[in-house]
């Protein structure tokens, strides 16, 4: 009754942003993303057959609040699926993100969580159920239990059942992709990515051609991450960013995750490109830019974040699937 798995965090190269049903966190679009390495959360999950309150603990320390109730609501989940009674849990969970990625965790957390917690509760491995059970963690966690590309579906159900990431093309289809994090600013954000979409979807005008845009797109990317076109998919990936962007600035009130050094960053990979270095921006709900490029032009553009204000560059890959770990 005990598990340990590991999971990598994703970037979105066509964005989710908004739900349409809170609780079972059903997005309004689907989304796509790689799967990032060598980043990783390690998550260990040990059921007992007592009874009492789940011990949680993240990074070294006792998790409480609304952080723990995110993993006891999961834990919830899967005590009522199992075919054995559990009782109280114990979790341990660790990110070997460097603390200045400016890379979100839960995603890869919610993922190693859901492997971990099915896998202790008895079920053998299942993607699809691992990636829905994730999904109820964090939305974009569905995303981070297969390796690679990975498309999130947004499904039509109510249930959820057919919401779920799909891996489109694995972690070795394009080795030479490089996704560069530059730490621009390290304050905390304002408005938290949950916080953000739901204000988005009740009060953005633009809302609903966001959703309509964004599901084309997560369909439309496809063919060109097979020819592993850069120009294409990096193209795709920065507009995907604007509009997600301009959909959260209509909001009332008004959405910027943008810094000034954001958009010095993205000033600088228009430079670039002009100079022929192939390199392109997207941007999560924070103001650290995440740059698309190759091995070949690494350093050049590792080098003009750090020209542009980011204190740390953190260099990604396409990682593989969640796996089971020995444990720690
Ligand atoms: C901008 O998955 O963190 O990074 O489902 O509320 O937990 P919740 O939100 P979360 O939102 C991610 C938003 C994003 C875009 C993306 O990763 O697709």
């Amino acid at each position: 009754m005990r598990a340990t798995a590991k999971a990598h965090p994703n970037i979105a190269l066509v964005k989710y942003w908004g739900k349409r049903d809170e609780r079972l966190i059903l997005p309004h679009q689907s989304s796509l993303s790689v799967t990032l390495g060598p980043l990783a959360v390690t998550t260990m999950v040990e059921f007992t057959t007592e009874r009492g309150a789940d011990e949680v603990r993240i990074n070294g320390r006792t998790a409480a609040g609304a952080e723990r109730e995110r993993v006891v609501a999961l834990l919830d989940v899967v005590r009522r699926e199992a075919k054995k009674r559990l009782g109280r849990a114990r979790m341990v969970s660790a990110g070997d993100f460097p603390a200045a990625a400016g890379l979100a965790s839960s995603a890869a957390a919610f993922a190693a969580l859901a492997v971990a917690a099915r896998t202790a509760a008895g079920f053998a491995r299942d993607t699809r159920a691992e990636s829905i059970l994730a999904r109820r963690g964090s939305g974009s966690a569905c995303r981070s239990v297969q390796g690679g590309f990975v498309r999130w579906n947004r499904g039509r159900r109510a249930d959820g059942k057919d919401s779920f990431g799909e891996q489109v093309f694995g972690e070795r289809h394009w080795p030479e992709l490089r996704l560069l994090v530059g730490m621009v600013s390290r304050e905390e954000k304002e408005v938290k990515s949950r916080d953000g979409m739901r204000a988005t979807v009740e009060t953005s005008p633009y809302y609903p051609a966001w959703a309509k845009d964004a599901e084309a797109e997560a369909r439309r990317i496809v063919p060109f991450i097979k020819r592993r076109d850069l120009e294409a998919v990096g193209t795709i990936a920065e507009q995907n960013a604007w509009r997600m962007h301009a959909t959260a600035f209509a909001a009332m009130p008004p959405l910027c995750y943008l810094k000034p050094q954001t958009l010095s960053v993205i000033e600088a990979c228009r430079e670039l490109r002009r100079r022929g270095t192939g390199a392109w921006f997207t941007l999560d709900a924070g103001p650290n830019p995440v740059l698309l490029t190759t091995a070949g032009d690494e350093a050049t553009v590792a080098r003009v974040l750090e020209q542009h204000g980011a204190a740390e560059v953190v260099s990604c890959r396409p990682g593989g699937d969640a796996e089971l770990v020995p444990a720690p």
